[in-house]
């Protein structure tokens, strides 16, 4: 109560504009995020405090008599799309979707949105960031173009709002969040106390009209939505669109979703008639991989319930420097730093006066232990010079003593990688005495680096 009578008496608020955090008077430094000079004056709004969602639930029902209804979804058509929403669009969920510039935001929920209206759904796309005929042009490219499909090119929420209430349709989508601004707040379109208020309108409108939205959100410089916080908080789902600059696929990726698992991903191909799904990912992951070259190895993850064999590269070349290089990509630096002293104190390689470069081709970022014992291969591999046998997947977690620890999902990996026509997969010896199915690939269980690498060089 005491914070709402104290908002209730101040006119404006300092908010950081790269975290979020607010302050009743100016600072030069922000302390919850560490940034200088980032708080921002903004009018304070009070409205916020007094909006529901629904006007029926004013007083508490026991749970026991609340109807359940199935969640109906809307599918996207896209398949990989609707995966990592959780099997379609989801009535009065609010998505946020952000991504680098040019990654393929505007093109993928275009072609959403189409297809959704192909259905005979109304749907709008309101656009702040392109006139009409430039979304028009893209949406030719992308062979889109459905009765049901409006477009907006508009810039103030209010006057949003109000297109959106006279067509009311089902599924609607803002490009960008940044773009749209409300008269109420005098500071500039894309701040915090903008961003903030925008979707939160948004939010409310969504909840109390039913309507599907997609709010396309650009990211800041260190990768996250600007106003990270508030905003994550805020909506129901967030996706991130992941990618190499150069290269031509792209990976959605779950971080929150209130209507599905986080880990699933999407995986598509950028061309030149919009994004494309990849129902295959391993194959294309695996299709430039050099065979008999030392340092080069096949791991397998588990991206929610979908297994991918991803290729590792390592690099390990003799240095002159005092403090040798560690250089890593697509996998944890310090992760690397544990496994090189595993190998070094283990199996007696002696890496110290060594450069090593580690990277997961593909610019995929890998996080999961699952993967140390390909990490460990590779270096070694390279060491060696001594290539692997380009039929074998390896896998396991490696502990600081050298051995070799189970990991999950073991079966799903091998089966992926048996369909690739690999012969071979070295797996935790613990995992092996568990392992029931009939999988076409012989399984070699190890217990220590030490063994595995006295086996296989
Ligand atoms: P876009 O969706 O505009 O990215 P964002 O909204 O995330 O900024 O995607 C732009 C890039 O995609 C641009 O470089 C052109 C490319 N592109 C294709 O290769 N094929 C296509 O069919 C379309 C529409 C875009
Ligand atoms: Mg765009």
């Amino acid at each position: 109560m005491l914070a709402l009578f104290t908002m209730a008496k101040e006119k404006s608020v300092y908010s950081c504009q790269s975290c979020g955090y607010q302050s009743p008077k100016w600072m030069g430094k922000c302390p919850d995020c560490q940034g200088w000079n980032t708080l921002v004056e903004e009018k304070k709004l009070e409205i916020l405090e007094t909006r529901t969602f629904h006007e029926e639930s004013l007083s508490p029902i026991p749970i026991t008599k609340l109807s359940t209804q199935e969640t109906f979804r809307t599918s996207t058509k896209i398949k990989e799309f609707d995966r990592v929403l959780g099997g379609g669009l989801v009535e009065g969920a609010l998505v946020l979707v952000g991504g680098d510039p040019g990654i393929g935001k505007s093109t993928l929920i275009l072609q959403a949105l189409d297809a959704v209206a192909k259905q005979n759904i109304p749907v709008l796309y309101i656009s702040g960031e392109e006139s009409l005929d430039q979304t028009k042009l893209r949406a030719e490219r992308l062979h889109a173009g459905s009765d049901s499909l409006y477009l907006l090119s508009e810039t103030l929420l209010e006057k949003s709002i109000q297109e959106i209430k006279k067509l009311k349709p089902k599924v609607l989508a803002i490009d960008s969040v940044q773009t749209l601004y409300t008269s109420e707040l005098d500071s500039a379109p894309g701040s915090i106390g903008q961003v903030r208020e925008v979707v939160a309108r948004l939010l409310y409108l969504a909840k109390r009209e039913k309507i599907t939205t997609f709010v396309i959100g650009h990211v800041t410089k260190e990768g996250a939505i600007a106003g990270p916080r508030v905003l994550e908080h805020m909506v129901d789902t967030v996706l991130y669109f992941e990618g190499d600059g150069g290269k031509s696929y792209r990976i959605l990726r779950a971080v929150k979703n209130r209507f599905g698992s986080t880990n699933e991903i999407g995986v598509f191909e950028m061309s030149e008639r919009g994004l494309e799904g990849v129902e295959n990912p391993s194959e294309l992951f695996l299709s430039e991989r050099p065979l008999n070259a030392p340092g080069s190895v096949v791991v397998a993850s588990v991206e929610g319930t979908r297994p991918m064999l991803v290729e590792l590269q390592a690099l390990v070349t003799p240095t002159t420097l005092a403090l040798p290089r560690r250089t890593t990509m697509g996998v944890d630096h310090n992760r690397v730093s544990l496994l090189v002293a595993v190998l070094e104190k283990r199996a007696d390689l002696a890496l110290y006066n060594h450069d090593i470069y580690v990277n997961v081709v593909g610019g995929l970022k890998m996080q999961e232990p699952g993967v140390d014992v390909g990490i460990v291969v590779s270096v070694a591999s390279s060491f060696l010079n001594k290539a692997l046998d380009p039929q074998s997947l390896f896998l396991g977690e490696v502990g600081l003593t050298g051995e070799i620890r189970a990991i999950n999902h073991i079966e799903i990996r091998a089966k992926e990688a048996a369909r690739l026509g690999f012969k071979h997969c070295y797996l935790p010896k613990s995992n092996l005495k568990k392992l029931k199915s009939k999988i076409p690939i012989e399984f070699l269980g190890v217990s220590t680096v030490d063994e595995l690498i006295r086996l296989i060089f």
